[in-house]
């Protein structure tokens, strides 16, 4: 009896891994992109942005419930003035452009990151697009800007220590328990993680609700990450077998 309900907690449990419900995409390769057609880097980072409006949709369309873009990390500071400045009004032209969109869609916009960080008017921007999007209930869209993920965790490390001081919560806790300290936390962890432009590495991004991710590295810069490559990535996530360190029964 134990047997057969062990296994039918397996079976149930391999079903619901199949679902790929929260994607990562770490946008890379809009410099590259640019130089590769004689243009400033700044004309990828454009094109780039525009770009996140398509595959957005893609990935509403194909029933992703989270899809969660890194657009600048904590590291990217170290870039020229003149391309981080451009960076930065960015969401202002995105949101411009596309929040009526994306309210009419039922998108929810979310941010991870340090924003207090950010020049004033992008923190507004930013914040007045998670303000006015709060209550959807569509794809939940998570824009990580100014975001590192080794910051993420000592921030999540300090408010923990913080509510333990503060008699709060005791000194043992759950995984769970932490995790909801994180920049993500009323979000599920990542089921696919999307690396574009060939790099292989994940660039401090989630490095906490990677754990268990499936991983794609595809050769497409941003630019060029059509909704095709996006569904052969989530296809390529159907193929695998996710084990979490389990014993797959057949
Ligand atoms: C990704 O493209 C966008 C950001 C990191 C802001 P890059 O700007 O890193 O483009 P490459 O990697 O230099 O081609
Ligand atoms: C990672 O890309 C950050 C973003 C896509 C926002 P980078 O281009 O900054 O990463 P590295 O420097 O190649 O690792
Ligand atoms: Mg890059």
């Amino acid at each position: 009896m134990s047997a057969f309900r062990n296994n039918a907690i397996i079976l149930h449990m391999s079903e619901n891994e199949k679902k790929c419900r929260h994607v990562a995409i770490i946008m890379d390769g809009n410099g590259r992109w640019a130089k590769a057609q004689g243009k400033p880097r700044t004309a990828g980072h454009l094109v780039g942005a525009d770009n996140v409006r398509t595959i957005a949709i893609a990935a509403s369309e194909l029933g992703i419930e989270y899809l969660t873009l890194y657009a600048f990390s904590t590291e990217n500071w170290k870039r020229s003035q003149d391309e981080v400045n451009y960076i930065m009004k960015l969401p202002s032209y995105f949101f411009g452009k596309y929040m009526k969109e994306f309210i009419d869609r039922g998108y929810r916009m979310r941010m991870l990151g340090e924003l207090d960080r950010l020049p004033a008017e992008t923190k507004r921007v930013l914040d007045d697009a998670v303000e006015q999007s709060k209550t959807n209930t569509g794809l939940n869209l998570s824009i990580a800007i100014n975001y590192g993920s080794q910051r993420e965790i000592v921030l999540a490390a300090e408010r923990y220590a913080k509510d333990v001081q503060d008699g709060k919560i005791g000194l043992d806790i759950t995984n769970e328990q932490f995790a909801s300290y994180l920049m993500t936390s009323d979000m599920p962890d990542v089921d696919l993680l999307i690396r574009t432009s060939g790099e292989l590495r994940i660039s401090n991004y989630l490095l906490w609700q990677i754990a268990y991710a499936e991983l794609e590295f595809v050769p497409e810069a941003w630019p060029d990450f059509t909704p095709d490559v996006l569904k052969r990535c989530v296809e390529q996530f159907g193929k695998r077998d996710r084990r979490y360190g389990g014993i797959k029964y057949e």
